[in-house]
């Protein structure tokens, strides 16, 4: 065990002086919005020929996987009450809200060759209704609910997904691309291919860690790639928008000063993020070199005859990458990461390859999920990481926010905006670092997927309890509305 002690000194020194904001304006061009997911908000799950999906299966069939046994059978009700949503996103003067398609809602059964056209009409709704706001759409294809049929064919396992991807993903460029000019095709894959087919803990449940979340990573890359060249050459000419993947990552401090502990929160970085976004966006394409030495290594000591990590062909490598408008990122804590010897072969995993301990300091600021810790500078630090390795690219922030127990004086997350923000402030201003856009997760209170509506992430609080599902503004709705009027974190700002 290392001390703690020192740790704590040599932290302190990276801490802004906490409760100043930056009291300088965000660029004339910066854009405001928030977010939701489908499954997460919409409701309405098997409502005018919409199709079952991974996530009303699971919570369906293992109720006690979820807390308090929760679903997203309504959830929010935004399928039936978009426009009350439309109206929360126009009194808070939003520039742009990001949602998601349901897959099956448009594709019952994943497959384009039928078309539910009340899932189209409701996505065409919400866009017009939006678009009449003076409110930017910012459309999601796959925030996690693969229609059923997908998945009884191997899911994202089996590679023919790609093609259903593909098709699915020009149906909408067709169907709603007039209107909506930014495009993310995936949110979090390392999120949905780790816990769904690594641990296990979402559906599809199955658990072939350090195996199958990297065969599921490699479909969903393909899949990205193919949408985006599909994007190229028979939309961007005509429709002129932006296609882009939401990679998500905490920020990982290396834990001491030793060389060991920096390479392993580098090593973390890169089997956490560079995951994905390494083929994507970095200038080299493919894997991060750590992950295909580290996996080919460990695979063969464990009697493997070739890598876990599938492999691309130098022509994958040069399709998937560059396959970008800009950078999407989500980003809501940071951790330590101290160098750990305590991964032996024989037991193939994820963790195990990386091996890497993680933790978080005892004193940094808490919030409702075990997770989230605030830790302002991990912002500013990870979008200076991301400025370097990828070759300084154009940054929208996709995903931030804090969770509570959903009070209506929600102090602690006015904090965290003003901290979070005050800190993307530094590295635009500071350190040159080029974010454009700011979303704040989420517009509700909503379906947390395993914690059911035990955290809630809401700017607008939702009453669960009433079938009405009435939203009410909180304290959060007020600040945030005036940062976006005035682009500024204080009363005043210099000029
Ligand atoms: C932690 O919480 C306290 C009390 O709410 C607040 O004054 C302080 O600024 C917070 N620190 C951070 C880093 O958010
Ligand atoms: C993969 O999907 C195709 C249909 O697209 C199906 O024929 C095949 O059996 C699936 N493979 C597996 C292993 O399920
Ligand atoms: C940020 O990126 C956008 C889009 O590529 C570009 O137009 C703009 O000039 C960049 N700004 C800075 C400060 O680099």
């Amino acid at each position: 065990m290392k001390s703690r002690a020192l740790l704590l000194l040599s932290l302190h020194i990276l801490s802004r002086t906490t409760g100043e904001p930056i009291n300088k304006k965000f660029p004339e061009n910066f854009i405001f919005g928030t977010a939701t997911a489908a499954y997460q908000v919409e409701g309405g799950w098997q409502d005018d020929g919409k199709g079952e999906n991974i996530w009303d299966y699971f919570t369906h069939t293992y109720p006690d996987r979820i807390a308090n046994g929760e679903n997203g059978d309504v959830a929010c009700d935004s399928y039936h009450k978009y426009l009350e949503d439309v109206d929360l996103l126009k009194n808070l003067g939003a520039n742009f809200y990001r949602f998601s398609f349901s897959w099956a809602r448009i594709l019952p059964t994943g497959k384009a060759d039928q078309v539910n056209q009340a899932g189209v009409d409701y996505y065409k709704n919400l866009i017009s209704a939006l678009k009449s706001n003076g409110i930017e759409p910012f459309v999601t294809l796959y925030h996690w609910d693969l229609p059923k049929p997908l998945e009884d064919i191997g899911g994202w396992l089996n590679e023919t997904l790609v093609e259903y991807f593909a098709d699915y993903a020009r149906l909408s460029f067709t169907l709603f691309g007039d209107d909506v000019k930014n495009w993310m095709t995936f949110n979090e894959a390392d999120q949905f291919c780790q816990v769904g087919y690594g641990y296990g803990a979402f559906p599809p449940g199955i658990r072939q860690d350090g195996i199958d979340d990297y065969l599921c990573g490699h479909t969903v890359l393909k899949a990205h790639a193919k949408a985006y060249h599909i994007y190229d050459e028979e939309f961007r000419a005509t429709q002129n928008g932006r296609v882009s993947m939401v990679v998500d990552t905490e920020w990982y401090e290396p834990a001491s000063d030793s060389d060991q502990d920096k390479e392993a929160a580098d090593r973390k970085l890169q089997f956490t993020f560079g995951w994905f976004a390494n083929a994507i966006y970095h200038p080299d394409g493919n894997y991060p070199q750590v992950m295909i030495d580290r996996i080919a290594d460990r695979s063969q000591k464990e009697g493997f005859s070739k890598s876990r990590l599938p492999e691309f062909t130098p022509e994958e490598v040069d399709y998937i990458k560059g396959t970008f408008d800009f950078f999407s990122l989500n980003t809501y804590s940071t951790n330590l990461a101290e160098w750990s010897d305590d991964y032996a072969i024989g037991n193939p995993g994820w963790d195990a390859d990386t091996s890497v301990t993680t933790y978080q300091d005892g004193s940094w600021n808490s919030s409702a999920s075990s997770w989230l810790k605030v830790v302002p500078w991990g912002m500013r630090k990870l979008l200076n990481w991301i400025n370097e390795n990828y070759d300084h690219p154009e940054i929208v922030i996709t995903e931030n926010g804090f969770s509570d127990h959903g009070e209506l004086d929600d102090q602690g997350r006015i904090n965290y905006y003003t901290e979070y923000l005050s800190a993307i402030l530094q590295a635009i201003l500071e350190d040159g670092v080029n974010v454009t856009g700011y979303t704040a997760w989420g517009l509700l209170d909503n379906f947390q997927w395993l914690n059911g509506y035990t955290e809630k992430f809401g700017i607008y609080q939702v009453n669960f309890d009433d079938p009405d599902r009435p939203r009410t503004p909180k304290a959060s709705t007020e600040f945030l509305k005036k940062v976006i009027a005035t682009k500024c974190l204080v009363d005043v700002c210099e000029d």
